[in-house]
């Protein structure tokens, strides 16, 4: 059986999940719920070579290199935010225990470092804006003004309470990509539910690779976007109908949206390196915002990095669109057609529709998958 030969990001899978046995910490720190998915990521390797919240050396290596202090690249801080009252009642040399937000003990930090940041130059430098309205820059001015730094451990690996089906962890996923023989792997990141222009870039993908590993985001995301058991829905219909089931596996990424766009590409497509995938795909505006980003900045900035440095190779698409000259989705990289005869649509769009029980049109979405964006809507 062939094996796969890519290996995870600094080369070692991370594993962090140890059993609770020591005594019951007398301090601890309540983590939010971005917070408790970056813990969940570092204890499963989906983080690796992280095997904690960063210290400071880590920090400004990465807000300005993109690199981790070692050297690996790196392009999205990971700390553990805490406000100043809770940090000044914490010792360096102290484990805590970290708990979720009813309160439940779920792991430990090692207290290594306590240190402040500059949040302007983390929102210039990671945000590309300090714009408060942009909600991944909300998110950093919101959050306590003291990082604490160290490794961590989780307890134990517990269902995810709404996809336990769909929890396939860095491990898991490497053996069911190795156990299908698959050699090439797509990762596909989303935070929306699949339109047509989603499944021309993943089917073009999948022309030239094994397998692909569909990974929808569904840790803390902006209000106005779908949920993510609507999103799951839609994709579970979609891939049923209109994929062969031998080359997609579906799993969920408990990651919470930064919507840094091009810094976060490059941090969407590390995190899929450590659950196997040799390549991603990185489309139109991925994970921007409004207006903050150029439609192509998220794949000029794979160019910022040496040949080879990331060890997971981008698919770039343009931006495709339902053509009416060619009666299918296509890109301006194989459309002669002339603006008029594109249907462009836009999120906001089919949101709008949608509220007023429209139906998008077909070259936009797949019936099945609108009928259940349509139903959602009436019920919220
Ligand atoms: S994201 O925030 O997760 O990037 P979304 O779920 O919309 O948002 O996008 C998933 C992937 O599809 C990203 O790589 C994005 O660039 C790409 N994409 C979305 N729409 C298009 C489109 N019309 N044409 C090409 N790529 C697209």
């Amino acid at each position: 059986m062939s094996t796969l030969t890519i290996a995870p990001h600094g080369g070692t899978l991370i594993n962090r999940i140890r059993p609770n046995q020591q005594s019951e910490p007398t301090k601890r720190v309540r983590l939010d719920e971005r917070a408790l998915s970056d813990l969940e990521l570092i204890a499963i390797g989906g983080f690796s070579p992280l095997i904690g919240f960063m210290g400071s050396a880590d920090y400004h290596a990465v807000v300005e290199t993109m690199h981790l202090a070692s050297g690996l690249a790196w392009s999205i801080p990971i700390v553990l935010a805490v406000s100043t009252e809770v940090a000044d009642g914490l010792e360096v040399g102290e484990t805590l225990g970290l708990e979720d937000k009813t309160g439940k003990l779920v792991g430990l930090i090692e207290l290594t470092e306590k240190f402040t940041t500059d949040k302007t130059r983390e929102a210039e430098m990671v945000y590309r804006t300090t714009d408060v309205a942009h909600p991944g820059v909300k998110v950093l001015y919101d959050q306590g003004d003291v990082c604490l730094a160290g490794p961590v451990v989780l307890f134990e690996r517990t269902p995810h309470p709404l996809f336990p089906a769909y929890q396939v962890d860095p491990a898991d996923s490497r053996a069911a990509f190795a156990e299908r023989g698959w050699r090439t792997v797509v990762g596909f990141q989303t935070r929306n539910p699949i339109h047509r222009a989603h499944e021309y870039i993943q089917k073009a993908a999948m022309e030239i690779v094994d397998g692909l590993f569909l990974h929808p985001l569904v840790g803390a995301t902006k209000s106005d976007d779908v949920p993510a058991n609507v999103r799951m829905r839609c994709y579970e219909v979609l891939i049923e109908k209109y994929y062969p089931l031998n080359r997609v596996i579906l799993a969920i990424n408990p990651a919470a949206m930064r919507y840094a766009g091009p810094r976060e590409a490059i941090f969407h497509a590390l995190v899929r390196k450590n659950y196997g995938c040799t390549h991603f795909i990185v489309g139109r505006d991925h994970a921007g915002v409004g207006d903050y980003y150029g439609t192509y900045d998220a794949q000029y900035i794979f160019n910022e990095f040496a040949p080879g440095e990331l060890g997971i190779t981008p698919l770039m698409f343009e931006h495709a669109f339902y053509c009416k000259r060619i009666n299918g989705m296509a890109t301006a990289k194989t459309s002669p057609s002339a603006p008029d005869e594109r249907i462009h649509l836009s999120g906001t769009k089919v949101r709008e529709m949608l509220r007023n029980g429209i139906m998008p049109p077909p070259e936009f979405s797949r019936p099945e998958v609108a009928q259940i964006l349509i139903d959602a809507m009436r019920i919220s």
